[in-house]
């Protein structure tokens, strides 16, 4: 033990020989102590602290997360909202022209597609799973178009729903229902199979005939189909619906009915306009 902790005063206390030394603090420590009993009593006053039985007290500055988010969110928006009104009265055409507006229909785009369309198409808009009938987005391949003007209409009227009379429309024939014999549209799709390079049992050259007779109205007689009607090109091993011998069977037999919602009551014309940018340029862009 050192001479000077020896004048030191003690406590008193003293537990088997060892004694409890009374130190004074260091000043500048216990002005700082005060400072922050001070600072923390008035923090609490300026801003939201002590729990109520609902929520807690507001405090006097009035500050919340959730004014300074909404404060952020509006702040985008005003950032935003002279880009998005152009985007809304542009012909759609006109947007992959327009650096600013396309930059901004991409990114909003994006998020759109998240929350709207991915449940059926898939996150990455390739289809949840090959032949469920949600057509893959990424391939270039369309059914009703592919420039930016014909995937406008697309998602703005849908397809095939009662929602909107302007929803794209057509309807191929159930042709198992006493349309066709069974033999023949075994070997139609013997036919359909070969046109891309798949082999099935049926007679290719008796399906071919039945093709023409029955088919070409709408999938061309080249099979390259037709995006007036929205008939599928048979050639290019692409598949709605499968292309197992099965799947097309059941394609023929039951006539597809693929149905997508319209979108021009649930999203503004803005929205619509950016979610057609964004998947047409999935697909590479026509
Ligand atoms: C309820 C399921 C569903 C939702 C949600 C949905 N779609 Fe679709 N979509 C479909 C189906 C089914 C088809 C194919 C219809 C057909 O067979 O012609 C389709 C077709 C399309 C096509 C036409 C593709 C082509 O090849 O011509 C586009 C473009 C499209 N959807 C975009 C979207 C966008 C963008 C959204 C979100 C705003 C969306 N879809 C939301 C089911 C859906
Ligand atoms: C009135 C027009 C029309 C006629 C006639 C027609 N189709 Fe179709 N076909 C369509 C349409 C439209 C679709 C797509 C339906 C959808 O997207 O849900 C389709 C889809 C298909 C598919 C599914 C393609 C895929 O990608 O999965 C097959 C296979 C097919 N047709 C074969 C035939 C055959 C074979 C015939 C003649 C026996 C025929 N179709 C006659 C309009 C027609």
């Amino acid at each position: 033990m050192s001479d000077k902790k020896k004048d030191v005063e003690t406590t008193g206390h003293e537990w088997d020989g060892i004694q409890e030394f009374n130190n004074p603090l260091p000043k500048w420590w216990v002005y700082i102590f005060y400072a922050t009993i001070i600072w923390g009593i008035g923090y609490t006053i300026a801003y939201p602290a002590w729990p109520l039985i609902n929520g807690a007290t507001k405090g006097l500055l009035g500050y919340s997360t959730r004014t300074e988010v909404a404060a952020e969110i509006n702040r985008f928006e005003e950032m935003n909202a002279g880009v998005k009104a152009e985007l809304a009265s542009m012909d759609p055409a006109d947007i992959v022209g327009n650096e600013a507006v396309y930059n901004y229909a991409i990114q909003s785009g994006r998020a759109t597609f998240a929350t709207y369309c991915s449940q059926c198409h898939g996150s990455g808009a390739n289809g949840v799973e090959e032949g469920n009938g949600y057509p893959n987005l990424l391939d270039d391949d369309w059914l009703w178009g592919g420039d930016i003007t014909a995937i406008t209409t697309t998602i703005t009227h849908g397809i095939r729903n009662d929602e909107d009379p302007d929803a794209r429309w057509s309807q191929m024939p159930a042709f198992g229902d006493d349309y066709l014999a069974d033999d023949e549209i075994t070997n139609v799709v013997a036919y359909v199979g070969s046109l891309s390079g798949l082999e099935f049992e049926g007679d290719v050259t008796a399906g071919e005939t039945v093709f023409m007779d029955n088919c070409t109205a709408c999938h061309m007689e080249d099979g390259t189909g037709d995006r007036e009607q929205g008939a599928p090109n048979l050639t290019d091993a692409i598949w709605l619906y499968g292309s197992s011998e099965q799947a097309i069977e059941t394609s023929v037999r039951q006539g597809p009915f693929g149905v997508m919602p319209s979108w021009n009551a649930r999203l503004d014309d803005a929205q619509v306009k950016a979610v057609a940018a964004y998947v047409h340029q999935l697909g590479g862009g026509e």
